[in-house]
């Protein structure tokens, strides 16, 4: 009997809570989960390492074909690449280092490319099918449009700009509220033109998280997973 892997796509902006909530949904759920954005993180990462002009697509691609991807969808999420100098694969742990402005700024730079997502794409798909768990969250921008369409649960989360400033700038000490607001603002509208994640396709659950605590906001996930189970 091949079991299959149940799909649970998150779609939304960041800080509308999506990260956070995702991984301990799946914790409680028992499931994997797998952040598609510290992939085009780490990208951009890999891309300022080895010198690569993140606007132009065949660089973007040229670096691809010398990164492997390593992440962990259970437990303690770490992220590694390993880089193929010309010569040997190094390995980088660079959980903490895809995490900066710096790599938040750069990014949208990476995630415009096309064929970039469609490489992306298929190993996000190649990652939950070789997983073996009962089930995985995947979260990113366009996991219930184009990387899973099809998943018996699909989620858009989202939250007031105001809410979701807020909520960053308790992850980011020493900027104002203002700034991280304006940097929101900024990647949002960048995005917003490759991928549609602030209204939901048509059968994609709608989740506002602005008038949620944390606690709410992951139970309102894994009612909507719960109500996939029983009517089906
Ligand atoms: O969720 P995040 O902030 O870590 O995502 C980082 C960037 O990657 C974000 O600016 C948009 C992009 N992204 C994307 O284009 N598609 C995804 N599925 C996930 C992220």
């Amino acid at each position: 009997v091949t079991e299959t892997t149940v799909l649970v796509a998150i779609d939304g902006p960041a800080g509308s809570g999506k990260s956070s909530v995702s991984r301990a949904a799946a914790d409680r759920l028992g499931f994997g989960i797998l952040d598609t954005g510290a992939a085009y993180r780490s990208l951009a990462w890999a891309a300022g390492e080895t010198g690569a002009d993140l606007d132009d697509e065949a660089s973007m691609l040229a670096v691809m074909d010398r990164w492997s991807y390593q992440t962990t969808l259970l437990g303690d999420q770490r992220i590694g690449v390993l880089l193929n100098d010309g010569a040997e694969y190094k390995t980088y742990d660079i959980t903490a280092a895809i995490r900066t402005p710096e790599v938040s700024g750069q990014v949208s730079r990476v995630s415009k490319h096309a064929s970039v997502r469609v490489r992306l794409n298929e190993m996000f798909r190649q990652i939950v099918a070789e997983s073996g768990l009962p089930g995985v969250v995947i979260e990113g921008r366009d996991i219930t449009t184009v990387v899973a369409p099809d998943a018996p649960v699909r989620i858009l989360m989202t939250a007031s700009p105001e809410v979701r400033a807020t909520r960053r700038a308790g992850e980011l000490p020493g900027m104002s509220h203002e700034q991280v607001l304006a940097d929101i603002n900024a990647r949002d509208m960048k995005d917003a033109k490759v991928v549609d994640f602030l209204n939901p396709a048509p059968g994609v659950t709608l989740i506002d998280t602005s008038d949620m605590n944390f606690e709410q906001s992951i139970q309102a996930v894994i009612d909507t997973v719960d109500a996939a189970r029983t009517t089906r």
